[in-house]
């Protein structure tokens, strides 16, 4: 099968992406085989290759989201041969593409606890670029523990994680879902693009909630000085959830005020895709496929993302960070 495969020349040298022939991998017990259909390339699939995860082993076949068909379960028994012809998709948790062969290949072993058919409204592409984003924001809304009585701010709500965190506290219903995010043309409730995004992000916050402040903020920005002001908007029990962090050697380290912090009973929430098994993670999808069911939670359209062959997929995909692309594995 053709792959993208992820090795080292020595232990302290970054790795270096290639496409490769490999053997489609053989059944182990209690995996089924998936022959991919379509894989995104997610922003930490990128920082995966650039060795910025220090719990991937090597050689590795990258990838973490994807859709597929199944060909083959080791495990017959039972409904588990139901399987074999499905269609399903999925994500990786803390093993494809990190300890374990991901989906940037044309077969992958998919453990069969973590098989999640594909909702008929998804079609294969779209459901190829759901699992990292969906699986996510929704970590974000549980660990959060975000109801219908909460004020939500959501701030990059444009982003693949922001859309899908701002779409699920709508249908959770809650009171009110406040987007942020730096471009105008989005029609973000708050722009946050100028000179001063924080000045932006409290002056917007405190004009659309007569100065309460929110209850729940989903971060997916990881700015400091965007983080420092939005915390401050927090109101009473306020719980903050973010998923990102500055890039390379800048500081990751912010202040706030901890009196304010334990008079409010404030809550910090670091949320991370990739520290939750695929078997948990695969639950998190199921959850999500009822919302996608009923038409709540979009899926990115086809056209927002470029379609790539494998053999373009490191040229055109890995190294160009802001392109939003899925590799079309026929
Ligand atoms: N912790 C986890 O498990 C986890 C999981 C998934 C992603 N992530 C990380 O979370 C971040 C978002 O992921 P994603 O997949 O949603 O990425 P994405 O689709 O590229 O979205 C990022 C969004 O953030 C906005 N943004 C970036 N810098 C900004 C700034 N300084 N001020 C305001 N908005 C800004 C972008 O705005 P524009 O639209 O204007 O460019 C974009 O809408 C990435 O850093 C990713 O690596 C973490």
């Amino acid at each position: 099968m053709r792959a993208l495969h992820l090795a080292k020349a020595s232990a302290n040298s970054p790795p270096e992406i290639t496409t490769a022939f490999k053997s489609i991998p053989l059944l182990k017990p209690g995996h089924a085989l998936v022959r991919i259909s379509y894989a995104s390339i997610q922003p930490s699939d990128r920082l995966n290759a650039q060795g910025l995860f220090p719990y991937t082993t090597y050689p590795r076949i990258p990838g973490r989201d994807y859709s597929g068909v199944v060909l083959d379960v080791a495990d017959k028994s039972g409904a588990s041969n139901s399987w074999i012809g499905k269609s399903v998709y999925g994500t990786s948790g803390s093993t494809l593409g990190f300890d374990t062969d991901g989906t940037h290949a044309q077969y992958c072993l998919i453990p069969q606890d973590a098989l999640v058919e594909k909702p008929a409204t998804l079609s294969s592409l779209q459901a190829a670029t759901v699992g990292v984003p969906f699986t996510t924001a929704y970590i974000c809304i549980s660990k959060a523990q975000v109801t219908k009585n909460d004020v939500v701010l959501v701030l990059g709500a444009n982003g693949a994680v922001g859309s899908a965190a701002s779409q699920m506290a709508r249908a959770i219903g809650c009171k009110q879902v406040l987007t942020a995010a730096r471009r105008p043309d989005s029609k973000p409730d708050i722009v946050i693009g100028s000179e001063t995004p924080e000045t932006m992000l409290t002056e917007g916050v405190s004009a659309r909630t007569a100065g309460k402040g929110v209850d729940v903020v989903i971060d997916t920005v990881g700015d400091l000085k965007l983080m420092t002001a939005a915390l401050e908007q927090l109101a009473m029990n306020g719980r903050y959830a973010w998923i990102a962090a500055p890039r390379g050697d800048s500081s990751k380290k912010i202040s706030f005020d901890i009196f304010q912090a334990y008079r409010k009973e404030i809550t910090m929430l670091g949320c991370n895709s990739a520290a939750r098994t695929i078997e948990v993670t695969a639950d998190s999808l199921r959850s999500v496929n009822s919302w996608i069911a009923q038409g709540s939670l979009r899926a990115q359209a086809e056209g927002d993302f470029e379609t790539l062959k494998l053999d373009e997929a490191i040229e055109n995909g890995y190294r160009k960070t802001a392109q939003k692309v899925v590799i079309d594995m026929s």
